[in-house]
């Protein structure tokens, strides 16, 4: 299993494109049109996918300048298909197509949410039977179990509203930090008391609970340092950013871990991989290794690199679609923005 996989990840704002042989990571570049986006407070899709057009073949040619390898030496083409923004998808998509087509090889259209768990492989090595996956980014907070990360996901739950990283946006724009807010909030937060304000947690007791074992709702969280906010303003009060900043990452964390770690129990698994751009969160990390050291429960969370998007993700991926003998994708596919998780590549 010695093939030469190309990953292409365009699926948001980064131009991500790696190789990787044999479970090794060769080469993986990243080229970003997140600074255009501060001043919006958001990203423009439009602009996104002008800026992948342009970025692609540097940063194709510059990966494979750093694998030390040629174009021709590639024998699999890997792009994420969905879930994300349509026009960025395209890009990606099209130039796999056009790459594996005119190399005479096959292409694979994976998804990226999977992706983002699929990538820890390279760092901590093969995943064990069978374990529980947790992707969580700007779009996405997934609970899944995984027995086969090619071919058998089975999702178990996901975010009913927001998710983690999007509600850390949102509240970072009511916290006044610049976009995207997640990292500003958790630098932020470490200097806060996250005890010092007790925000709600959903989807904890009652028939909620029953009804959404494993399902995360942000929403009302957010609502909620809103409505605080708001609350001292009106009062001419000084509003103590760090204290607000550490209650609700603490809240946010605090539930993810806590079905994740439900999720393990109940279904006998005894590893639970963490991935996508908010795994990096230091609180979230911190969190999980106190859990593991705690119950003994293995948890795996790639380098912070490897958590935002990046191609690397999507060629692990694309490796493990040829290892396991996955039929690759027909080059008539479209893109899927709304890819579901149980689907790891488009046909
Ligand atoms: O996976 P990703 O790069 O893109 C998507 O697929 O969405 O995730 C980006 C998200 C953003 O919402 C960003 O604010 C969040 O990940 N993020 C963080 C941290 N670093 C990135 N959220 C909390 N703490 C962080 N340290
Ligand atoms: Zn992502």
């Amino acid at each position: 299993m010695n093939e030469l996989i190309l990953g292409i990840e365009t699926s948001c704002d980064e131009t991500g494109v790696a190789l990787v042989r044999d479970g090794e990571l060769l080469a993986d570049v990243t080229a970003t049109s997140m600074e255009e986006y501060a001043r919006y407070g958001g990203i423009i899709p439009e602009i996104a996918s002008r800026a992948h057009l342009e970025s692609f073949v540097p940063t194709l040619d510059a990966a494979l300048e750093q694998a030390g390898v040629a174009l021709s030496d590639v024998a699999a083409v890997a792009a994420t298909a969905g879930p994300g923004l349509v026009g960025p998808l395209i890009v990606g998509v099209s130039a796999a197509k056009a790459l594996a087509l005119a190399l005479g090889k096959p292409f694979y259209g994976v998804n990226h949410i999977v992706g983002h768990i699929a990538v820890d492989q390279l760092v901590h090595g093969d995943f064990p039977e069978k374990f529980i996956g947790l992707a969580v980014s700007g779009g996405h907070s997934h609970l899944m179990l995984i027995r086969n990360i090619a071919t058998d996901i089975e999702e178990l739950g996901g975010t009913l509203d927001d998710a983690a990283g999007e509600a850390f946006d949102k509240v970072g724009r009511l916290l006044d930090l610049p976009y995207p807010g997640g990292p500003h909030l958790d630098r932020l937060a470490r200097e806060g008391d996250a005890q010092a304000i007790r925000f709600p947690r959903a989807l904890r007791s009652g028939k909620n609970k029953a009804e959404h074992k494993y399902d995360y709702s942000f929403s009302g969280l957010k609502t909620a340092v809103a409505r605080h906010i708001e609350g001292l303003q009106a009062r001419g009060e000084e509003i103590p950013r760090a204290d607000i900043a550490a209650g609700f990452q603490e809240a946010v964390v605090g539930a993810l871990m806590e079905k994740a770690i439900m999720a393990c129990h109940e279904n006998d698994c005894d590893t639970l991989v963490i991935g996508g751009g908010f795994s990096a969160n230091s609180r979230l990390r911190a969190l999980a290794e106190a859990e593991a050291a705690r119950s003994g429960l293995k948890v795996r969370i790639p380098p912070i690199r490897y958590c935002t998007d990046n191609g690397a993700m999507i060629a692990a991926l694309g490796w493990e679609m040829v290892r396991n003998g996955v039929a690759p994708s027909p080059f008539d596919i479209s893109v899927n923005t709304a890819l579901p998780r149980e689907i790891t590549i488009v046909r």
